[in-house]
């Protein structure tokens, strides 16, 4: 039976990405049954619209939801990430932000090979906070970290099974118990009762600092890394650049608990300087793909996918003809 996706192609680069996406899944054999979204900047300019409630609702039941990039340069900052991505993260509690990161041997480490799951419904993101005296000289800004013991225990287990299920079997927490010693003490406790339910996995921590020398001098230490929202994003733009670059970089924005769609989004953003030349790189979008085979159940397309990625690791050319090979290859 055809799988049911909500598809965002969205702004800049985003819909050419993602139609190289659906064209490498339909490669590999995955019959999938989509639906097109106008969401994004260009429809937010022409409408004044963000993400209606009643399009959320419509979104919720898909099987999945795949996103290119939103983002045009005349939107205001916040806009579209707190009304349409966040939205989502948060409405269709995508608690897991898995991100993974191979490469191989560079000038710089002996290869990647680690996945990144960062905590995506809490932390700094939650929007905690305000202004008080708002534009006065005496003005006060404060933004909180939300950190839940449910909401990160959950993100923690989810890890934990993910290390298991690797080779290595190896977890890294990464916090900055140092200085936030409020949300990094829940973290720690945290880590370490759910660790006691796996003997198997063999667990570090590092400061987020730390993990940043760390990640590009020697990313090999890594297996799987398990972060807050804020350490995670940030974390994971270096994993991008360590690991091939920006075109690289896939993410699954998960609801393990499957009340609701997963959303795929390569980590990149619309590129407005390069959209329309046929420059974009579709492969963050492709791996994103792959992701979402995979959590819908068809682990051979998705190896598939994955494999014929790395096969085709050296083609150049424009988004197209490196989508056309690497679904040639499938
Ligand atoms: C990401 C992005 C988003 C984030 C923005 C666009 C809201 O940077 O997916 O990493 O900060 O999470
Ligand atoms: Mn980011």
């Amino acid at each position: 039976m055809a799988h049911r996706v909500g598809v965002i192609g969205g702004d800049g680069i985003g819909p050419e990405v993602t139609a190289e996406a659906l064209k490498v899944v339909r490669a590999a054999g995955v019959d999938l049954d989509t639906t097109d979204y106008d969401l994004g900047g260009r429809r937010y300019l022409s409408t004044g619209e963000v993400l209606p409630d009643e399009t959320l609702d419509e979104l919720r039941g898909y099987d999945a939801i795949l996103l290119g990039a939103v983002g045009t340069p005349d939107v205001p900052p916040g806009v579209l990430e707190r009304g349409l991505l966040l939205k989502m993260r948060f409405s269709l509690d995508l608690y897991v932000n898995l991100r993974p990161f191979k490469a191989g041997a560079s000038r710089y480490n002996d290869g990647v090979d680690f996945l990144v799951v960062r905590e995506n419904t809490e932390g700094t993101y939650a929007g905690e906070g305000g202004f008080l005296r708002h534009g006065t000289p005496n003005e006060v800004a404060t933004q909180g970290s939300v950190n839940t013991r449910l909401g990160v225990e959950r993100c923690i287990r989810y890890s934990f099974d993910l290390a298991r299920g690797r080779a290595r079997k190896h977890l890294t927490l990464v916090h900055k118990t140092n200085v936030l010693t409020f949300a990094g003490d829940l973290w720690q406790r945290t880590f370490d009762e759910v660790a006691a339910d796996y003997a198997d996995v063999e667990t570090a921590y590092n400061h987020v600092d730390a993990a940043c020398i760390y990640m590009v001098e020697n990313p090999a230490r890594y297996d799987v890394i398990v972060t807050d929202n804020l350490f995670g994003d940030i974390l994971t733009d270096l994993g991008g650049a360590v690991s091939g670059g920006i075109g690289r970089a896939a993410s699954a924005n998960l609801n393990p608990a499957r009340t609701g769609p997963s959303l795929f989004e390569p980590v990149h953003g619309s590129a407005p300087d390069i959209a329309g030349t046929g420059k974009a790189d579709p492969r963050a979008a492709v791996i994103s793909a792959a992701m979402m085979c995979d959590f819908l159940g068809e682990a051979d397309a998705s190896a598939r996918m994955l494999n014929a990625v790395d096969k085709t690791d050296d083609v150049e050319g424009t988004t197209s003809q490196i989508g056309d090979a690497i679904a040639a290859a499938c």
